[in-house]
């Protein structure tokens, strides 16, 4: 892919970039440029260009935003202490991509591309990656949406891809903590054959609901179960999930309708080598509840790019809770041995991590 580059003649001032990098928070400061490339059914992708960053002019009536045909994804880039900078298996984001693409009807970004545009926006704005201290980063946003401006149910004819950089702190402050989960009985996040799978805004705009409701009843989170049953484990509105059982055996809910985490796919790998036996499959909430209550299932932890993994606490549910399993030992062992690989602090055995700059 050919990218051009012009650069900002305003970039953020070194001054206010130290202030924000100092205590970034999450999604709320973005980088001096983002990264654009058009698609049509006649050209295919054209015209990559790294630009300065800035709104966007959309004509009212542009699909994306009546028809929701939208898919995106989520990565990082980590400092190491030589000051390099490497992106976490950004392969695995783009191949999640294409197949969310093919869900939502969208044109496929071909792999290299996908790498190719991130590493091209993260070395223009490599100033915005923070040092390693406290576990901060660069969170990468790359994103694909209908830019045709028409009304009619039908893929778009004219599609925009794009990736945009916000530096990110902690997702834990003052230390990692047990997350509570609200169990959602009303709402499910999938059903058989929909989009569960796919990296899709409409998956996230139906668990609005009930993760505030999750709130409101004082827990963290939101955790869903299938939509056929009501009955199997499926995942939080931005995690998967893992159950460990004191057999030394941990457990995953199988994929399916879930988000296939790429957090959860290296735990696979690396809980393997650690000598766990891995299993993917279905997982019940009677499993988990009595798990719990008689000292079979040990630890409960979920995963996802934000927060690497976070033990879970109790769940809670209309009329009952489940307390938080005894320990937290292998969901930090499992914590720390994937965070060293990403800031460089631990030889990457698995060939995970890609150089950038
Ligand atoms: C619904 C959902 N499940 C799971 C995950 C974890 O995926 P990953 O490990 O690739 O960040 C995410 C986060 O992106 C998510 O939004």
């Amino acid at each position: 892919m050919e990218i051009s580059t012009t650069r900002t003649e305003h970039p953020v001032d070194d001054a206010r970039l130290a202030e924000i990098l100092a205590n970034p928070g999450f999604g709320t400061h973005f980088t001096d440029h983002m990264f654009t490339v058009e698609w049509t059914p006649g050209e295919g992708w054209h015209d990559a260009r790294v630009t300065p960053y800035g709104p966007l002019t959309l004509d009212p009536a542009t699909a994306v935003l009546h028809y929701a045909q939208e898919i995106f994804e989520g990565m990082k880039a980590y400092r190491h202490e030589d000051g390099s900078i490497w992106a976490f298996r950004p392969e695995e984001n783009a191949a999640r991509m294409v197949r969310s693409s093919h869900r939502l009807a969208l044109p496929v970004l071909e792999v290299d591309d996908f790498v190719e545009a991130v590493a091209a926006l993260v070395s223009v704005d490599q100033r915005w990656v923070p040092d390693q201290e406290g576990e901060k980063s660069l969170y990468v946003r790359p994103f694909m949406f209908a830019s045709e401006a028409f009304l009619g149910v039908r893929p778009a004819q004219h599609v925009t891809f794009m990736v945009i950089a916000s530096p990110a702190g902690s997702y834990f402050k003052g230390g990692v903590k047990p997350v509570s989960l609200w169990l959602s009985e009303d709402y499910t996040r999938a059903g058989r054959g929909g989009m569960g799978a796919a990296k899709t805004g409409g998956n996230y705009a139906s668990s609005l609901l009930p993760q505030s409701e999750a709130i409101a009843q004082g827990c963290d989170q939101v955790v869903f179960l299938d939509g056929e049953e009501g009955r199997y484990v499926e995942e939080l509105g931005g995690m998967n999930m893992y159950f460990v059982f004191k057999d030394g055996r941990i457990v995953t809910p199988a994929l399916g309708t879930i988000l296939e985490g790429i957090t959860r796919g290296s735990i696979i790998e690396l809980a393997g080598k650690m000598g766990h036996q891995v299993e993917e499959r279905r997982i019940s909430i009677d499993e988990w509840r009595e798990g719990v209550a008689n000292g079979d299932i040990v630890e409960i932890f979920a995963c996802g790019t934000a927060a690497v993994i976070t033990p879970v606490g109790e769940l809670r549910w209309e009329g009952g809770s489940a307390p938080a399993p005894a320990s937290t030992e292998l969901t930090m062992a499992i914590r720390s041995a994937l965070v060293d690989v990403q800031f460089g602090r631990a030889e990457d055995t698995f060939g995970w991590m890609r150089r950038i700059v």
